[in-house]
């Protein structure tokens, strides 16, 4: 039995990746070991197997006895150990939740209904380190994977509406924080239909302008708004977000030196915790809608194809569908004016799913068939 550690088992991503192990019995068939930055010695989660009390996540001798770590620690602590880690002569498998290691040629970056064929070819050649994908890369292309598996893009953009999820559990609280207090700022003349909309707007935006509105987390007011840059800044003028979606896709495609051009805008908006993406698509060749339809359907078994109605739009292809939902709704699939070669398409998925921990929880099953 593979004995595993869990780093970081008790943040956002670590509880929900906790939940789906306990949901799909999959503790069950490893020897689980909890570790801890802060809490050694205390008793380990119950998950309905024993487990030893927890250890310290810094100890490199307790981690050098597991023969798999799954960490959602972040980054910071992947930098503190991994290398020392690996120098110390660990040859275990590291599955990791953070971007630090996600570009390095030792790394694989996960997504098995996507790449199972460069996750299989990269364990026979002996791999070890292996990374969950920038979710809203993941959510892509577990959306649009039919596409690629097909070699049908010739290049696309993704223009993002990205929840408060994806940068943190402090950020989600801030959100709700400023919805209640534009609500709050404007509570008399809202029960009062026949009070004046332009008045209560200009409330609602000094509200927003104000210096004491909580925008701690984010700098900048979401709700009510949006936040158009993600991540720090890049060279080129790229949002560190936006140069992800070009170099991760292709690298979870295993494309190499021939790359699918994609780029787009990454935004924030007020969603909690599914992310939201708009594709303009260029295909290689003017293919029939219905084709396309029947490649996306077909691609996994999770992706759900919406028609492009209204009714079945907003009833299925929005973050309050698909959260805590393993979907992936796809629909607005038309062809634009531009041509029978470009095609529009919207996704939503769970930032915190399919966008972080399933990947990793199929990930450490592979390692177990
Ligand atoms: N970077 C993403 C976001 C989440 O800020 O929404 C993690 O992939």
């Amino acid at each position: 039995m593979l004995k595993v550690g869990f780093v970081g088992w008790r943040g956002m991503v670590g509880s929900v990746l906790m939940d789906r192990l306990q949901e799909d019995g999959e503790f069950k068939g490893i020897e689980p070991v909890f570790f801890t930055t802060s809490q050694v010695g205390q008793p380990g989660p119950d998950i309905g197997v024993d487990v030893p009390a927890l250890k310290d996540a810094f100890d490199l001798d307790a981690l050098k006895a597991l023969d798999v770590i799954v960490t959602c620690q972040g980054g910071d602590y992947t930098k503190k150990v991994y290398k020392d880690l690996r120098q110390s002569g660990w040859n275990g498998y590291w599955i990791d939740a953070a971007s630090t290691l996600r570009m390095e040629d030792e790394a694989t970056i996960v997504l098995d209904p996507v790449n199972r064929h460069v996750i299989d070819a990269q364990l026979a050649r002996g791999a070890k380190t292996f990374v969950g994908g920038n979710c809203t890369v993941s959510l892509m292309l577990m959306g649009l994977g039919g596409l690629f598996e097909a070699n049908m893009v010739e290049w696309m953009t993704s223009m993002t509406y990205q929840a408060a999820s994806g940068s943190g559990a402090k950020h989600m609280r801030e959100l709700l924080s400023q919805m209640g207090d534009l609500r709050d700022s404007v509570v008399t003349d809202l029960a009062n239909p026949a009070s004046a909309i332009l008045e209560i707007d200009r409330q609602v935006t000094a509200r927003m302008r104000a210096g004491d509105f909580p925008t701690e987390n984010f700098t900048a007011p979401l709700a009510g708004s949006l936040i158009p840059w993600i991540d720090s800044k890049l060279e080129n003028g790229q949002s560190r977000e936006e140069w992800k979606g070009f170099v991760e896709t292709n690298k979870i495609l295993g494309l190499g030196d021939n790359p699918v051009p994609i780029d787009g805008l990454c935004v924030r908006i007020g969603a909690m915790r599914s992310h939201s993406q708009a594709f303009t698509i260029k295909l290689k060749q003017d293919v029939p809608l219905d084709e396309i339809e029947e490649r996306i359907a077909k691609h996994n078994d999770w992706v759900k194809l919406i028609p492009n109605d209204k009714e079945a739009t907003i009833a299925g292809l929005t973050p309050t569908a698909a959260t805590g939902t393993l979907d992936i709704p796809v629909g607005r699939l038309r062809k634009l004016n531009m041509g029978g070669e470009y095609l529009s398409a919207f996704s939503v998925g769970d930032q915190l799913l399919w966008g972080a921990a399933e990947p990793l929880k199929r990930m450490l099953k592979i390692l177990r068939e």
